[in-house]
């Protein structure tokens, strides 16, 4: 071995959510790539995403994007399920890095499902979208798609926890449209869902499946590094940024990563 290592290589990935959901991600990105090191931006002064334009989540996209570029990023993970929806296309034109992005895994939910009826729970914006209903289209023709959109969810999740009434009561209303019609196989299309996995489960008949993307993306994350020739060079470092006030996340990233993280502000 021996000899310089390319100066891109050592570079971290970076990875961005509304908010906090991405962590989910961010889990299982470190899980597989430990020796990566990892740029993580919550951008929760513009929490939650799901309820914004397209317009402006495809700015905010392309701006987040080009920041996280100049800053030094050697790959990009679009760790919302809502900002891929809007953005994707655009940030993909906007930057140079490789881009890998999440989209609700109906594909999957199709391959498990004997019901015949599959589950979507994500944001109005991402259920609204073109992509989305491309997806739909192209993977579960002949097959019932309940998508149900899950307004207010993943700011509850942030802002009282993933165990309170609050919580609580939205999974109740939207939960119950999905067992009700006999889904067999639910896609938690948000990155904030996972975190209330267990109550969703609850929710359900016993045996209903839970999917998320975490596993997947960090699947293809690996793939795409390789195939650049941008694999490994990081020490596993981890930094979180904010584009909110630090204080005002720090607990809720201690609560949900089990381990004190430093957060800091960053504005894109
Ligand atoms: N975590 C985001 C997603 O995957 C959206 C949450 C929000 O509405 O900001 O769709």
């Amino acid at each position: 071995m021996g000899g310089i290592m390319p100066f891109h290589m050592t570079h971290p990935i970076a990875v961005f959510d509304s908010g906090l959901g991405g962590l989910t991600v961010l889990r299982a990105l470190r899980a597989r790539l430990p020796q990566e090191d990892f740029f993580y931006f919550a951008d929760t002064r513009f929490l939650p995403y799901g309820d914004r334009p397209e317009s402006f989540l495809k700015e905010r996209g392309v701006l987040i994007a080009r920041a996280l570029e100049q800053r030094g990023a050697k790959a990009l993970v679009i760790a919302c399920n809502t900002a891929t929806a809007a953005a994707a296309e655009a940030i993909r034109a906007a930057i140079k890095l490789p881009v890998v992005a999440l989209e609700p895994g109906v594909k999957p939910a199709v391959a498990l499902s004997k019901s015949g009826v599959i589950g979507v729970l994500a944001t109005t914006r991402t259920l609204h979208s073109e992509r989305f209903q491309r997806l739909v289209g192209r993977h579960a023709d002949g097959y019932r798609v309940i998508a149900q959109a899950c307004p207010g969810l993943a700011e509850a999740i942030e802002q009282t926890g993933a165990d309170s009434p609050q919580v609580a009561a939205l999974l109740d209303g939207f939960v119950a449209p999905l067992a009700a019609a006999g889904a067999d196989v639910v896609v938690l299309g948000c990155t904030h869902y996972p975190l209330v996995a267990e109550a969703i489960a609850a929710r359900l008949p016993a045996g209903v499946k839970l999917l998320d993307t975490g596993e997947p993306v960090a699947r293809q994350l690996d793939r795409l590094l390789m195939a650049e020739n941008l694999l490994g060079g990081g020490l596993g470092r981890l930094t979180v940024a904010t584009s909110g006030a630090p204080a005002t996340v720090i607990a809720t990233v201690n609560r949900l990563w089990g381990k004190h993280l430093a957060v800091e502000h960053w504005e894109p």
